[in-house]
């Protein structure tokens, strides 16, 4: 008898119950070897045991209360991630900064003093701007012709006269909101009793950052995209390795996302070590040590090593690579970074919703702001800033022949819906598997995440995110 029966992965046989992998167990101690880290070893840090306890309020992925919650007791409150100096260029350049429904003027003023307003006209709210950067002396409404300077302060109103001087007696320059730069990096806040940027960011973080040329960045690559997911739910995905093995199974010959190194630090924000250059243990013994893979070529060809110099052994790939770039001359100045941050993806996850791969040539950044209105959707921003003189880019940033003087202003991608060619192959892949995710939160069959400690700093984001959903008003 003849049956049309196959698994889901193609093959006729019936499917084992389980599939035992050989590796260690996971050791939450892991720390980077010694000889990754130099002076600076890296030590694992969270803060406190966060439980075992299975995360059971779904109802944050797909309740319109909470979205509404979220903005008074978060996205109103806290400092957001919202561009670099670069990005205005000169005096009177100006970006449009959108988070949910809320949208932001940031202007580069006089002495490069920054101003930051809401994109809302003071007569009867229209949005002022819809292009995300320009350069401009003044913001004129299309609706009626009011005028604000690019600071902000009303120019003109057309037909005053026919205003009752009563009706002008408010504040009509534009809303301001709070707006700091650190270290090239813009941030906003619409809370104007938030504690310093500085103090946000805290001393660990700003530390564990501090080799990066953050201030010579260029901004080289920039794609919006709506994804059906909740912010949280697409976030999610990007502050653990656990699913690297299975989602983005080609990674794992030269990615040890099993080991990341987790380090938590005060206010949400983080920091994870995810591991290149060598296997992950899912592979480890698949792989022969006496040679190198495609992938491991890539990263020795990156770091400028001829072919007939490639080491023959697998495990010399890191240091052959740390040793490659230290060589180079003119360029970026590689003493200033750790051994780890020559090979390694310095994760940095910026409380609420910013995650940055780090490397010395370049910064790959991604943001997960709300839907303007559907709990269920999410706006995806994806940046990469290359530092000026990186010479070749890592090639996972996918960006070749671009102008990196930073004298152009590049212009932001608006991407269809559900189009992975534009986001690369890897992010691809979480593009097609979050909404699945998102899906099924409803589902009278699922009571919510249980969490590896691989996981943990969804636990993390998780106990500042209660914190402020829960905590008074500060108004
Ligand atoms: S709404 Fe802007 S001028 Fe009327
Ligand atoms: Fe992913």
């Amino acid at each position: 008898m003849t049956t049309d029966f196959k698994n889901l992965d193609g093959s006729e046989k019936y499917a084992d119950p389980y599939t035992t992998l050989e590796y260690e167990a996971y050791r939450q101690t892991y720390e980077l070897p010694d000889w990754k880290d130099g002076e600076r070893l890296l030590k694992r840090t969270p803060p406190r045991d966060y439980g075992t306890d299975r995360l059971a309020d779904k109802h944050i992925y797909f309740d319109a209360g909470v979205m509404e919650r979220e903005y008074d007791k978060i996205w109103s409150k806290v400092w957001l991630l919202a561009g670099h100096m670069n990005d205005l260029p000169r005096q009177n350049c100006f970006m449009k900064f959108d988070v949910g429904y809320e949208s932001f003027l940031i202007v580069r003023g006089e002495g490069d003093q920054l101003h930051a307003m809401y994109n809302s006209c003071r007569h009867r709210g229209t949005e002022l701007v819809e292009q995300d950067f320009g350069s401009t002396k003044k913001f004129v409404c299309p609706f009626h012709k009011w005028e604000f300077a690019s600071d902000g302060s009303l120019l003109k109103i057309q037909d005053r006269e026919t205003f009752r001087a009563e009706a002008l007696c408010h504040d009509l320059n534009l809303k301001k909101v709070r707006v700091e730069a650190w270290r090239g990096w813009i941030f906003i806040s619409m809370d104007t009793e938030a504690e310093p940027l500085e103090e946000f960011l805290g001393a660990e973080f700003m530390d564990s950052v501090a080799s990066y040329d953050f201030e010579g960045a260029v901004r080289i690559r920039d794609v919006v995209q709506e994804w059906p997911a909740n912010w949280k739910v697409a976030h999610e995905a990007f502050n653990e390795g656990y699913h690297v093995q299975a989602t983005h199974p080609q990674l794992i010959p030269a990615n040890n996302a099993y080991h990341c190194v987790h380090n938590l630090y005060g206010n949400g924000h983080a920091l994870s070590i995810y591991q290149n250059m060598l296997p992950s243990p899912h592979v480890m013994n698949d792989i022969p040590s006496d040679g190198i893979s495609d992938e491991q070529k890539i990263f020795l060809r990156e770091a400028g090593i001829k072919e007939e110099d490639f080491p023959k052994n697998r495990d010399d790939v890191p240091m052959a690579v740390i040793k490659g770039k230290r060589a180079k001359t003119g360029g970026i100045d590689y003493a200033r970074f750790t051994n780890s941050q020559l090979i390694d993806s310095w994760g940095i996850g910026l409380f609420p919703c910013t995650e940055g791969f780090l490397l010395p040539e370049g910064y790959f950044l991604q943001s997960w702001h709300p839907h303007p209105t559907d709990p269920e959707k999410c706006i995806y921003k994806t940046q990469v800033y290359a530092v000026t003189g990186a010479g070749e880019l890592p090639s996972y940033m996918a960006v070749e022949g671009v102008d990196l003087s930073g004298k152009t202003v590049l212009p932001r991608t608006h991407a269809e819906k559900g189009d992975i060619d534009i986001v690369g192959p890897v992010i691809g892949q979480d593009v097609v598997l979050i909404p699945r995710v998102q899906r099924r939160m409803r589902s009278r069959g699922y009571d919510g995440a249980i969490l590896s400690e691989q996981e943990i700093r969804i636990r993390d984001f998780y106990d500042e995110y209660n914190r402020l959903m829960n905590g008074p008003d500060r108004q």
